[in-house]
């Protein structure tokens, strides 16, 4: 299981978004409407992973427009940090989900396998913007780049380092939706905006 065949050699960010769409890399691409690839300038000083697109993302071709995209659009405009200067993109560019007959579709985690077989995409943005820091949200965008024996509890809102496939600081964060999901909606997002300052810190916006 791989993307890496699907991939046209030398392609830019705009032939890749096009490409992606015929990716057929792993299973994902059987139940979603489409692949949502990144957004944002390629100049961008930092790329935002996410995990995967959400329902409205799968619904509207792009990535972090629903309610989880409204929580990292906060978190960005509190840090200072400008969502137009950011590139975003997530580990798996095809929605998972199960659906029991005409109910919601609702989210579920992608396998290291299916991650991994994604990845030359997320390696190939990562080339192409060539970013100074990298921002990710949740474990699976920080397991899909650092490998699986990182911890977010641990981890969160220091600066690591990233070498490969593209040498740039790296900070984890707490995906958006579990900030949703949480109990005390108000601490977990309070946290998310401390490691999101950290990178605006990375980035000298603080
Ligand atoms: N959650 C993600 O991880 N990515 C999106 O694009 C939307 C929700
Ligand atoms: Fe290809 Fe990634 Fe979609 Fe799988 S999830 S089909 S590897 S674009």
């Amino acid at each position: 299981m791989s993307a890496a065949e699907h991939i046209p050699a030398g392609a830019n960010l705009f032939e890749l978004r096009s490409a992606v769409q015929s990716c057929r890399g792993c299973d994902l691409y059987r139940g979603a409407t489409q692949a949502v690839f990144g957004e944002g300038p390629e100049t961008a000083r930092a790329v935002v992973v996410g995990e995967q697109p959400g329902d409205q993302e799968d619904r509207q071709g792009r990535p972090f427009v629903g309610p989880a995209g409204r929580v990292l659009d906060r978190g960005l405009v509190e840090a200072g940090i400008d969502r137009g200067t950011v590139y975003v993109t997530n580990s798996t560019k095809h929605f998972k989900f199960t659906q029991q007959r005409g109910k919601r579709r609702l989210h579920q985690k992608p396998t290291r396998g299916e991650v991994m077989a994604c990845r030359p995409w997320l390696e190939a943005e990562l080339r192409l913007v060539q970013p100074e820091l990298v921002v990710c949200l949740g474990a699976t965008a920080a397991q899909a780049l650092l490998g699986p024996s990182f911890r977010i509890t641990k981890e969160r809102g220091a600066v690591l380092r990233l070498e490969d496939p593209w040498p740039a600081q790296l900070v984890a964060t707490i995906h958006p939706s579990a900030i949703l999901r949480a109990d005390d909606r108000e601490q977990a997002y309070r946290g998310f905006l401390a490691d999101l300052e950290v990178a605006a810190g990375v980035l000298g916006v603080a």
